[in-house]
């Protein structure tokens, strides 16, 4: 079966760290070279790849002088220009090194609070050289495995002022970067400071500056909490929240996987996908951004499947982008959405200019309601269910 080919148009971006990853793991040593990010992007760009993203520390090897800095930035900077390549995210490493080893923006060390703080504005500057929108952070370190040996309340006050910081700092250089916290629940740390999508919501609702700090909710992190991916990011842009995200594969809560994208719950992937080509059936607001994917070639694959690997995310995608798109226009379903009472709910519960007052006043809601009829339909959600299923399988 032909797969629909990725252009530009699908905005698919792969961070360097994903297909450079040399899949050293904790208990295995690397068993891949590194790429060149030089040969990442003109691979990319071959593959009808829109853009890419890195830590700096991807671009530019920790500890480099500053001529070094400058060739690796400039070598970049070639190869995007002779492909056209962009770059709409950037984020800062502060997990590898041992500094961080107790935290970042929350260590308990001020000095490395201080530290931290600066790598990040450092490659804020040059995210917005290279026109970056999104300034990701994930907070990797930032958390504890000991509960006590953490203040949990100044850890959150040093967080906030970390983020309100930044944003500040992008404020007044005019960078018009906005802030995406992207939430994990454990992993490198035994917990994470704010785990979870609705957590981080919670914190940003804290913030000086909470209109331009959002979110870059990844699959397998979500996955990871039990918790599911689609209503995780239904809401977060509904709250005009989802700035970014990472696609990739998870098999429930374990250690995180970073599959490729649809290798682990399919069927979440397919929802994940209809939610963002096609939005909420009622309207409102649309996910705009970049098709961002964030997973690790499995460390079995030598470079043919790793680049077989970035392939695979592009054309799961479309392919369940095109199947998304048949089971929206299937009249079956139509039906059935309809027997669901799906288009119902985009109806208020009071009627234009009702008030609780009428509510009361009208006997048909409470006092004339027939409660047993109404407990008594039933909603056909298997049906749709299943219909979700043919559809994704290609059986209809
Ligand atoms: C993970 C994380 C990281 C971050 C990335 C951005 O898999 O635990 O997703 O890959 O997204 O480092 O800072
Ligand atoms: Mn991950
Ligand atoms: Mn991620």
């Amino acid at each position: 079966m032909s797969a629909p080919q990725p252009t530009r148009e699908d905005k698919f971006t792969f961070g360097l760290w994903t297909v450079g990853w040399q899949a050293r793991d904790p208990f295995g040593d690397a068993t891949r070279e590194p790429v060149d990010p030089v040969e990442t992007v003109h691979r990319l760009a071959g593959m009808g790849a829109y853009g890419v993203t890195f830590h700096d520390d991807d671009l530019i090897p920790f500890g480099s002088d500053s001529s070094d800095r400058d060739k690796a930035i400039q070598r970049f900077r070639a190869a995007l220009e002779e492909t056209g390549l962009v770059v709409p995210m950037v984020t800062t490493n502060l997990f590898t090194h041992p500094v961080f080893k107790e935290g970042a923006l929350t260590a308990n060390d001020r000095d490395v609070r201080r530290y931290a703080m600066r790598k990040v504005m450092r490659n804020m500057d040059l995210a917005a050289e290279l026109g970056a929108e999104t300034y990701v952070l994930w907070g990797g370190r930032e958390g504890a495995e000991v509960d006590v040996a953490k203040d949990l309340g100044a850890a959150l006050d040093r967080y906030r002022e970390g983020i309100d910081t930044l944003a500040q700092y992008s404020i007044d250089r005019g960078y018009g970067l906005r802030l995406a916290l992207e939430p994990k629940p454990n992993e490198p740390r035994g917990d994470i400071f704010l785990p979870t999508i609705g957590h981080a919501l919670g914190f940003i609702s804290t913030l000086e500056h909470a209109d331009m700090v959002g979110l870059n909710p990844e699959v397998g992190h979500e996955q990871m909490a039990n918790l599911n991916y689609t209503h995780g990011i239904a809401q977060a842009l509904w709250q005009g929240k989802l700035f970014h995200l990472d696609l990739n594969g998870q098999h429930g809560p374990k250690f995180d996987q970073d599959l490729v994208f649809g290798h682990g719950d399919l069927l979440s992937a397919f929802a994940t996908v209809d939610l963002l080509e096609n939005g909420f059936p009622s309207g409102g607001p649309r996910y705009e951004g970049p098709r961002h994917f964030d997973y690790k070639p499995l460390r079995t694959e030598d470079m043919d499947g790793v680049w077989h690997s970035a392939a695979a995310n592009m054309r799961t995608y479309l392919l369940l982008k095109e199947r998304a798109a048949a089971f929206r226009a299937d009249p079956e379903v139509a039906e059935a959405l309809a027997a669901a009472r799906v288009p119902e709910l985009g109806q208020p519960t009071l009627a234009a200019g009702e008030t609780y007052e009428d509510l009361l006043a009208d006997r048909s809601a409470f006092e004339d309601f027939d409660v047993e009829a109404a407990a008594a339909r039933g909603f056909g959600a298997v049906r749709l269910s299943q219909l979700a299923v043919e559809h994704a399988l290609g059986a209809r």
